[in-house]
């Protein structure tokens, strides 16, 4: 969450309010028609609010490991009122167990870059466990592909990120599709979004025929 600001507990970030949309539109085209989409490291919550009110098909359940991330949620989450967006929970990826009995889809947003590879390996395990059949785990962010960044901005970004911390960085999209089949998830779709990211949809269960 760079760039943020705050109102009381509220936590705005710039970038959030720019991606919403594009990320809106995969989420409407790859969820599935009813059911529990679990967010993992919601961040400021405005993501929740805005999907929780254009999805009122599905419940949203925001979660993050971060007490003022989960403040915001709350605080966003509060004057909307939407009855099909739950409570934050508190939901380290890392943590052997998730505090959630099921989810038919989980989606993650701008976090594998900017935790330690740990939260990516716990992420594709707990949605490995998690997911049914089928079910969608939506990753977006910036990736490097065939072992290349996909524009020099990201070059840039990913050299500030390892300054920032040497466990960050943005990551080569092979080795987290390597692990995720580990995990029993397999690549449905890579998308490319604004900004020289992608969203990346994984699905539990044996790779797509082609
Ligand atoms: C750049 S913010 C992105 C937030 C939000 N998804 C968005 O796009 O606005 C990264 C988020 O990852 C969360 N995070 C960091 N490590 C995590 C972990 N191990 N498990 C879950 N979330 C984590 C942080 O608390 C933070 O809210």
């Amino acid at each position: 969450m760079s760039g943020e600001t705050t109102e009381g507990e509220a936590l705005f970030a710039p970038a959030t309010a720019r991606n919403g949309a594009a990320i809106l539109d995969v989420l409407r085209a790859v969820l599935p028609p009813a059911g529990t989409v679990l967010e993992v490291a919601s961040g400021t919550g405005e993501h929740a609010v805005r999907f929780a009110a254009a999805l009122p098909h599905l419940r949203w359940q925001p979660s993050d490991p971060d007490w003022r991330a989960l403040g915001s949620i709350a605080a966003h989450a509060r004057p909307a009122a939407l009855p099909n967006l739950l409570l934050p929970l508190e939901l380290d990826a890392c943590a052997e167990a998730w505090p959630v009995a099921r989810a038919e889809a989980v989606v993650c947003i701008n976090m594998i870059h900017i935790a330690p590879p740990a939260a990516t390996a716990g992420l594709l395990a707990g949605a490995g466990r998690l997911l049914p059949e089928g079910g969608p785990l939506v990753l977006y962010g910036p990736f490097r592909v065939s072992g290349v960044h996909t524009a020099e901005s990201n070059a840039r970004f990913d050299a500030d990120l390892r300054m920032r911390d040497p466990e960050w960085g943005v990551r080569d999209l092979e080795a987290v599709l390597a692990t995720a089949a580990g995990h029993g998830l397999h690549l449905s779709e890579r998308i490319a979004m604004p900004a020289n990211n992608l969203c990346v949809v994984l699905r539990k269960g044996g790779p797509a025929a082609t």
